[in-house]
């Protein structure tokens, strides 16, 4: 393989210290949730894959939410003391371009929808027609609140108007800095220091390199986007809603193209992470966060929530059923209503009915709990049946105690076993039973008061009534 050339070696900036002043949050807006992950996380991810040497990430001195949700990232940071502007914060990354040369991406944190190949086509086209500065720009009917691009005769890009600083005339363009520029390093370093603030604004413009460079004799390209899409800045909480559908959509949609059937993909939430088999059938209002993997052919009906959970193939999720951090293994029926709250693991062919709450405990295959009941801290073999209403009393105020049940056991309906118990091997508990020792292999165990019939009662009591 040969080296890379110097001047081949491609670097990027992420400006992430600006106020988020149109947010109207305590909380940087970058560190605001999209699609389940911090907003700065997104464009970070993409730049992860365009094999960049160098990332630097621009900082507030008040960013230590921003850092932490780029703990793991490998960037270096540097901090913008005071928050001057776009071309200010570009400056705070000089100490570590200035031992760099080849290009520059310089990216906003606000920006997250933006597609790995156009980021791809800045640095290739900088590098092709040796540029000073390439800047991805887009048309867009809405062109309120971005940098208008301003053409010379030749119809060669000559300066950026902020919005704040436009004429009437200049607030009508439509061609728009979507907000991505790349540089060559050497240019950047030198024209830099020469912006200046002399604006409406009172900041130092980054979109003031272009007619810096132009002035110079420097050579500027623009290069268009793919969709407006792909450039939407994140300035409000409106512009993080629209967002929000926006990506949703996007993740819907590359599913469906491999084999997924989402009945109304617009209301379904699923994280950028997530999996999902072929086959699989996906109704209308589920959210799916996290890590989860679907296998194929698997069926989730409306109002399920799964975080991290893994169902193996052919399992139906069925209405308003809740799945976090369990896995649930092949043909596995779970719900209406039922809840696997964390650390379950269910193997295949098993029954988890309505208002079932299964907590911490490993469930054998072919096994049954169809209605009402808790299972925590529980460990149920092959083939159990768990009758309704059947609660392991696994908290004795202090300690979380484990209750064993192995297999072919049967639970008559309403009991409660007092963990730590172990039902072993083809027994049975009666209905309403409290167990709190040990049932051995093959026993039935019966822990009730014994019935008692009074005849003749109710005729007695209303005697007595009659004579008051
Ligand atoms: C900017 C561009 C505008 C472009 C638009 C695209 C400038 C002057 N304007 O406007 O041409 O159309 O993005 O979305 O560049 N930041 C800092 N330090 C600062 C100021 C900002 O780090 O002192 C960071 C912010 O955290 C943010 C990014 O820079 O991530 C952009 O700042 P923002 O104020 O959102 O710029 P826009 O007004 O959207
Ligand atoms: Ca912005």
């Amino acid at each position: 393989m040969t080296q890379p050339t110097i001047s081949s070696q491609r670097h990027a900036v992420v400006l992430a210290a600006g106020k988020s002043t149109r947010f109207k949050s305590e909380k940087p807006k970058l560190v605001h949730p999209l699609c389940g992950k911090p907003m700065i996380c997104h464009i970070l991810d993409k730049i992860a894959l365009l094999d960049v040497a160098n990332t630097i990430v621009v900082l507030g001195h008040e960013s230590e939410s921003v850092r932490e949700a780029l703990s793991g990232y490998p960037v270096q940071y540097v901090i913008q003391e005071e928050q001057l502007g776009t071309g200010h914060a570009t400056m705070c990354a000089v100490p570590i371009l200035q031992n760099l040369s080849g290009s520059v991406l310089v990216v906003y944190g606000d920006t997250p929808l933006i597609s790995v190949e156009t980021l791809k086509r800045l640095f290739t086209c900088r590098e092709e027609v040796d540029a000073d500065e390439v800047i991805l720009t887009v048309e867009t009917p809405e062109p309120h609140g971005y940098g208008r691009i301003i053409r010379d005769p030749d119809n060669r890009p000559l300066r950026i108007v902020e919005e704040k600083d436009t004429s009437p005339e200049q607030k009508a363009i439509r061609e728009v800095n979507a907000g991505f520029v790349c540089f060559k390093v050497s240019s950047l370093l030198r024209y830099l220091p020469m912006l200046s603030s002399q604006n409406a604004a009172g900041e130092y413009y980054l979109t003031d390199m272009l007619a810096l460079l132009r002035e110079h004799g420097g050579k500027v390209v623009t290069v268009p986007a793919s969709s407006v899409e792909e450039t939407t800045g994140i300035n409000s909480r409106e512009e993080l809603a629209r967002a929000e559908s926006q990506l949703r959509l996007e993740i819907a949609v590359k599913w469906m193209r491999e084999g997924v059937t989402i009945l109304n993909p617009a209301t379904v939430y699923l994280d950028p992470d997530v999996v999902v088999g072929p086959d699989t059938r996906i109704y209308p209002g589920v959210i799916i966060e996290g890590q989860t993997v679907i296998g194929p052919r698997c069926t989730i009906y409306s109002g399920c929530h799964l975080v991290d959970a893994v169902l193996e193939e052919d399992v139906v999720v069925d209405q308003c059923s809740v799945i976090r951090r369990s896995r649930v293994g092949r043909g596995t029926t779970v719900g209406p209503f039922a809840h696997l709250r964390e650390h379950c693991q269910v193997a295949e062919n098993v029954r988890i009915g309505n208002f079932v709450e299964v907590k911490k405990s490993v469930i054998g295959a072919g096994t049954k709990a169809a209605h009402h009941a808790y299972l925590g801290d529980a460990e149920i073999g092959r083939e159990v049946n768990i009758g309704a209403g059947t609660i392991t009393c696994n908290y004795d105020g202090v300690h979380k105690n484990k209750t064993t049940i192995e297999d072919q056991v049967f639970v008559g309906s309403d009991s409660q076993l007092i963990a730590p118990v172990t039902i072993h091997r083809g027994a049975y508990v009666a209905a309403g039973s409290s167990i709190t020792d040990d049932v051995p292999p093959g026993a039935l165990a019966i822990a009730r008061s014994r019935q008692i019939n009074k005849e003749g009662w109710a005729a007695a009591k209303t005697k007595t009534k009659e004579k008051e």
